[in-house]
């Protein structure tokens, strides 16, 4: 049995249907890139049915992504099938992904049909898969509350009909190390045509045991891991990439299993999925949370100045952490800045490098002093903050404890279309004053659920990060913004949710207007 474990990532997928944690397109793409940098030997770029949206992301990651196989979940139904293989088509290595539920409870009261159904059901779903591409993996939903005997009947169809990799999903989050572990010795032991297919775990985190489920799959012969970034994904989430891949980097000794990820990019992408949905990751989370590599205790710190191996079984470059250093100041030129984002696990365009380089030069004339964390902050609102259609002209807000003059906010903005826009809206507080001011300036109203700004460093110049979510009748959204003064990067992570809004709205637009021209 080969020593390579297949990483298959379904942060887009799995953990993008997750609530809170939607994408749109670009972000969608941008998270793409930074997988397949990562090393990941498949990203599961969506599910192309669910929406035209879905079926865009997919497709322009299909496009653009060559290095890493691009994959669209369907069911076995041929709508969801034709859509996942037209989505899938532009790319270099492609891949459908059908499944269909098998455990008796899901054959009873969802599907509604027998245990002979649902075996026809996946092959006429697989057959119709391979039209468009021979890497077609099968997935029985549910697989670990099936009955083995019926198990062990449906993956000998599937591989029959020609799939490549058989996944068993632990969809509820119910199974236990040994359980899984006992179950793929069988499945790939005891099934006819074993030797043709990839087994591959998927295990959700209800009870917590997702990459521990994951780990003791691979132990019994699984050797494709289905996870997700920072573990999201339904519920209480899959299984976290980064924790599965270290594990099996660390304790190699143990597995002796290798995989393609080049764990110096953990932390970069990791931090650029939790920008991107605006969703922190704990602080004490393994591998990419804040404490994971910080030793606070006395007794700790002593061992560790003695040796670090006392109380360190991984470094932090191992995934891509440095330490916080002064690094940058007013007179590094670009080079420096390309040479600190490259340790950062950033590679930048000449494009992005141009812009972040600007931002930096702002950034290092109001700051003393700029850090590796500064620096992340600039290229992550580079790569992520939306760029238009509208921008900040000027801001500039009073405010104070004088009851009679209460705090104003006078913004000018400009829009892509040409518009120049000023006005002045007073409230009870300065971003409040800030927010109102930029609803009555672009025409948008809607519900703040959340607003929040965090220092990205120590110290009293240190930036200021701010988050935004707000909802409307149908969706809800996320903003961030960035800047050295707390109100600036409330105004711009506010507009940002704007500019989303827009740049959706005429998305649609557009996509209607294709859709009345063709008829
Ligand atoms: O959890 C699950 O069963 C799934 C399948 C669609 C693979 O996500
Ligand atoms: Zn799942």
């Amino acid at each position: 049995m080969t020593s390579h474990v297949k990483i298959f990532d379904t942060t887009l997928r799995d953990g993008e249907q997750a609530p809170g944690f939607s994408m749109d397109g670009g972000q969608k793409l941008r998270m793409a890139r930074a997988l397949s940098e990562l090393g990941v030997d498949i990203i599961e770029a969506g599910f192309a049915i669910a929406s035209p949206g879905d079926f865009a992301a997919v497709q322009k990651i299909a496009q653009e992504i060559t290095d890493t196989t691009i994959c669209s979940l369907a069911r076995c139904n041929s709508s969801d099938i034709r859509a996942a293989g037209e989505a899938v088509a532009p790319a270099k290595h492609s891949r459908i992904h059908v499944f269909i539920a098998t455990s008796p409870l899901h054959r009873e009261f969802k599907l509604k049909m027998s245990k002979n159904e649902v075996i026809d059901r996946a092959i006429k779903g697989i057959n119709l898969a391979l039209e468009y591409t021979d890497d077609v993996e099968f997935s029985a939903e549910d697989a670990i509350r099936t009955e083995r005997d019926y198990l062990k009947a449906v993956t000998e169809a599937a591989i029959a009909a020609g799939a490549r990799t058989i996944n068993i999903p632990d969809t509820v989050g119910y199974t236990t190390p040994e359980e899984i572990q006992n179950l793929f010795q069988f499945l790939t032991t005891e099934i006819s045509g074993a030797d043709k297919a990839i087994f591959s775990a998927h295990c959700h985190d209800d009870l917590g045991l997702a990459v521990a489920n994951s780990l003791a799959a691979v132990r019994g012969g699984a050797r494709q891991i289905e996870c997700a970034m920072n573990g999201i994904g339904e519920r209480a989430g899959n299984c976290a990439l980064e924790e599965v891949t270290m594990a099996l980097r660390t304790r190699h000794d143990f597995y002796h299993l290798e995989t393609r990820i080049n764990t110096k990019r953990i932390n970069m992408v990791s931090k650029m999925l939790a920008s991107i949905t605006g969703n922190a990751v704990a602080r004490n989370k393994a591998i990419v949370g804040k404490n994971a590599f910080a030793h606070e205790s006395g007794i700790h710190q002593h061992g560790m100045l003695a040796n670090r191996e006392t109380y360190e079984i991984m470094k932090p470059e191992d995934i891509g952490l440095s330490p916080d250093t002064l690094i940058l100041g007013k007179h590094s030129g670009r080079a420096a800045l390309k040479h600190r984002a490259e340790k950062l696990g950033f590679t930048l365009s000449d494009n992005q490098l141009q812009s972040v380089f600007v931002d930096f030069k702002t950034l290092a004339d109001t700051k003393r002093e700029v850090f590796d964390a500064d620096i992340e902050a600039l290229i992550l609102g580079e790569a992520i903050s939306s760029t238009g259609p509208w921008s900040i002209d000027s801001l500039y807000v009073s405010a104070g404890s004088n009851e009679s003059a209460s705090p104003e906010a006078t913004i000018s903005l400009t829009h892509d279309d040409g518009r120049n826009v000023k006005g002045s809206k007073a409230a009870s507080g300065p971003v409040n004053a800030v927010f109102l001011c930029l609803n009555a300036l672009t025409g948008h109203d809607f519900h703040l659920d959340n607003f929040s700004v965090r220092s990205v460093t120590e110290g009293e110049d240190a930036m200021a990060e701010a988050d935004v979510r707000v909802s409307t009748k149908f969706e809800s959204y996320h903003g961030r913004g960035a800047s050295t003064d707390t109100i600036l990067a409330a105004a711009r992570a506010y507009l940002d949710v704007i500019n989303r809004i827009e740049r959706q709205a005429s998305r649609i637009g557009n996509d209607q207007q294709k859709i009345a021209a063709q008829h």
